[in-house]
């Protein structure tokens, strides 16, 4: 399932969304553009009923959850009918929480021991977070050598401008982002410009 997710599309877009009655509208901005997934931030009261509203109103979005950081918020999520959970990195007891949820996740890593231990427990594809600040495109570049067969989500830092290049290295599925849909464009119902955004991101090519 999350193979699938990070396939959708180049860049997943990170939501910060503090008015549920805007969700459906921006889901629907999202899709004109081209954009198929939607990571909602559990960053405000909101996200979870924004969520419940784009599962049930748009069943053409693929919507999760980011900022996961409890097994219960994992559950929330799956209740809500987001179909996948982001958490900005990854700790035994959250995995075994989320294990029980049932909620396909994407975890975050930092580090080389972080990548390694998630793929121990069998998780390859990952969030690389936060991407700019914790060495960028060149620490990136440098993880593949040794391992190859980790995949990854850069997210933190990275936008329309620069999100060409993390998309050309061949180990990066897609990249993470707010820029599409910044909290002010939602909250001032600026749908056209999230489209043309949406539009932009989805004509980016990885590089295969
Ligand atoms: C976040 O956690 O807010 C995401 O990584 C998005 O980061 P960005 O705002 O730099 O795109």
């Amino acid at each position: 399932m999350i193979p699938d997710i990070l396939a959708a599309g180049p860049v997943m877009p990170v939501i910060i969304i503090e008015h549920a009655d805007d969700a459906v509208p921006l889901a629907e901005a999202l899709l004109a553009g081209g954009i198929r997934t939607a990571e909602i931030t559990l960053r405000t009261p909101s996200a979870l009923a924004a969520i419940e509203q784009i599962a049930s109103g748009c069943p053409d979005m693929l919507v999760g959850a980011g900022t996961i950081t409890s097994a219960e918020q994992a559950q929330q999520v799956k209740d809500a009918g987001g179909v996948f959970g982001v958490s900005p990195g990854s700790t035994e007891a959250l995995i075994d929480g989320c294990n029980k949820s049932g909620l396909p996740m994407l975890y975050g890593a930092q580090t080389l021991s972080e990548m390694m231990a998630l793929a121990e427990k069998g998780y390859h594809q990952m969030k690389f977070f936060p991407a700019s600040a914790a060495g960028g495109i060149d620490f990136l570049k440098s993880v593949h050598s040794p391992m190859p067969h980790l995949r990854f989500c850069p997210t933190g830092g990275i936008n329309q401008q620069n999100a060409a290049e993390w998309l050309s290295l061949p180990h990066i599925v897609c990249v993470g982002g707010s820029w599409l849909a910044p909290a002010d464009l939602i909250t001032s119902h600026a749908f056209a410009e999230i489209t043309k955004r949406a539009q932009a991101a989805s004509n980016l090519r990885r590089s295969d």
